[in-house]
């Protein structure tokens, strides 16, 4: 009785001693040019915070700073909405695990080289018109099926690794080339996206797909230096898919 009392004291103790974590996070606002961008620093007691960085943003947004400004939607994995760079790697907030017990400060930015909306939004509008621009649905001749366009489960296979992308942007983000070249250069994110519709058996536009590659800079300004295949949250290999592109391409020549 002696012993789980004490057992009890100790834990109530331990859960009442504050574990204070302080998060710096890049600040700026279009809606007061005077002010430069700046890291604002923001402490929590980690006893009261839920596990994820998102849970320490939404905290702090919640209960200190209605002023913080960032996206998130599904706080499981599935939207992408939330990426932005923690800790000096592209992730995202809502799967990014807190070190609890590090005391050292955590620096939070968006998505790196990007124009920024407000805070840690970055403008997504050239990333998403150069997905617009691979044509990213199924091109075929062949009549409508009646009902599913079937494939074989090898067919399928191929697929895999490829359709998971939730296009975060964490790994275009990432590169150096699309950092330089983006007006260019379509990044990986966009390029894993081209080649899935390039081995998607039921699609029938696979030359015109790669003839728009067949250029200087879309795609051959990757140099296969593979930042994005480290920093995809979904651990996917966007550096692998733009290989295979450039491997069928010479194949083709
Ligand atoms: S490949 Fe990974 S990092 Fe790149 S956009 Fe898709 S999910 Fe995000
Ligand atoms: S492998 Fe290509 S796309 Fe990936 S980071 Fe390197 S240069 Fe960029
Ligand atoms: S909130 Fe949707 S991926 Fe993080």
């Amino acid at each position: 009785m002696m012993m789980k009392n004490f057992i009890r004291n100790m834990a109530t103790t331990a859960a009442k001693t504050p574990n204070l974590k302080t998060f710096k996070i890049y600040r700026w606002n279009p809606d007061t040019p005077d002010v430069k961008p700046h890291m604002q620093s923001y402490t929590l007691d980690m006893n009261k915070t839920g596990p994820m960085v998102l849970d320490a943003l939404l905290k702090i947004k919640n209960e200190h700073d209605p002023t913080l400004t960032l996206r998130r939607s599904c706080r499981e994995g599935i939207c992408g909405s939330c990426a932005m760079n923690i800790g000096g790697r592209n992730t995202l907030a809502c799967l990014c695990k807190i070190d609890k017990d590090s005391g050292k400060d955590l620096k939070i930015y968006p998505l790196p080289h990007m124009y920024i909306v407000r805070d840690l939004v970055p403008d997504l509008t050239l990333f998403y018109k150069q997905y617009k621009s691979i044509q990213p649905y199924l091109q075929s001749d062949k009549p409508m099926p009646e009902r599913e366009n079937l494939q074989s489960i090898e067919d399928r296979k191929k697929l895999d690794g490829l359709y998971e992308c939730i296009l975060c942007a964490c790994c275009s983000t990432s590169c150096p080339s699309y950092w330089w070249n983006q007006q260019e250069y379509l990044g990986p994110a966009v390029l894993m996206q081209a080649y899935r519709w390039m081995v998607d058996s039921r699609d029938q536009a696979t030359k015109m797909r790669k003839d728009m590659l067949q250029n200087s800079m879309s795609l051959y300004r990757c140099h296969t230096i593979m930042n994005c295949s480290k920093t995809c949250p979904k651990g996917l290999n966007p550096g692998g898919a733009i290989a295979e592109i450039k491997k069928s391409m010479a194949l083709d020549a």
